[in-house]
């Protein structure tokens, strides 16, 4: 079963035919609202809001473990992340989809691993490819099935927010490499390695980073509400889209 994640701007997913709501409990408290479950094209899929219903939960206090121990436990197997994110790299304008390919993380505080030290040997995940390629190869090609540009790899930043970061600390990412800057893609995407989910992340651009393009003198919060509604009006077609690939090409629900 595909789990799909929601990010700022995919609260919901109006495209999902949805049979009922589930509050799950796990031993890591609680996730970030009740699961919702459902059909979308045709496959059964169980959808969470990263920061809640009402988007209330900031990224720094956004319960991961929580959200991926309650989608694995209920069955699901693989896990679509939906982000929003501010481009850094001169061609990754507001508008843009990308299928990250790599991960910088910046973050600092939050709860990281299930491993806590005192119920079994200590665990090294291999994480030199931090998304699952054969996800990320779905996601693309699903997406020119549809018609749909999609960049195909961007270095992410997950840096701590809440607050956005400054054009120096931009710069700085720059020069470590990064293209796009986000702040909930760490830990989650380790931890859907530890639980050995395959994940992968379709990112929305919502605004030029700090001091980058229309950003230099600061992020115009006006015009990211437009942004968002309408690339996540082509997130949810690709999503559905997904479903129906995924089942013809032997992927049950
Ligand atoms: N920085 C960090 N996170 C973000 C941004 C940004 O510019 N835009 C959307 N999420």
């Amino acid at each position: 079963m595909l789990g799909i994640i929601g990010g700022s701007g995919l609260t919901q997913l109006a495209n999902l035919d949805v049979s009922h709501r589930e509050i799950v409990r796990t031993p890591y408290g609680e996730p970030s609202g009740p699961l919702t479950f459902g059909r979308l094209g045709c496959q059964d899929v169980v959808f969470i809001a990263r920061h809640g219903y009402g988007h209330i939960i900031p990224p720094h206090l956004v319960n991961y473990r929580a959200n991926l121990h309650a989608m694995h436990s209920v069955g699901v197997r693989r896990i679509v992340s939906v982000a929003s994110v501010g481009g850094i790299r001169a061609d990754i304008a507001p508008g843009t989809l990308l299928v990250p390919h790599q991960i910088i993380d910046y973050t600092w505080g939050r709860e990281m691993t299930f491993q806590s030290g005192i119920d079994g040997p200590v665990v090294h995940i291999d994480f030199t490819e931090p998304y699952d390629t054969e996800l990320r190869q779905q996601l693309l090609s699903v997406a020119a099935q549809v018609g749909e540009a999609v960049v195909d790899g961007a270095v992410y930043a997950a840096t701590q927010g809440p607050r956005l970061e400054t054009a120096a600390e931009i710069d700085r990412l720059e020069r470590d490499g990064v293209e796009i800057v986000g702040m909930t893609g760490m830990p989650e995407a380790a931890l859907a390695r530890e639980l050995e989910l395959p994940y992968a992340a379709l990112c929305v651009v919502a605004n030029w980073a700090a001091g980058r393009g229309d950003s230099v003198h600061g992020i115009r919060f006006e015009s990211l509400e437009a942004v968002l509604q309408q690339a996540m009006g082509r997130v949810r077609t690709m999503l559905e889209a997904l479903c129906s690939v995924s089942r013809h090409s032997g992927e049950g629900p």
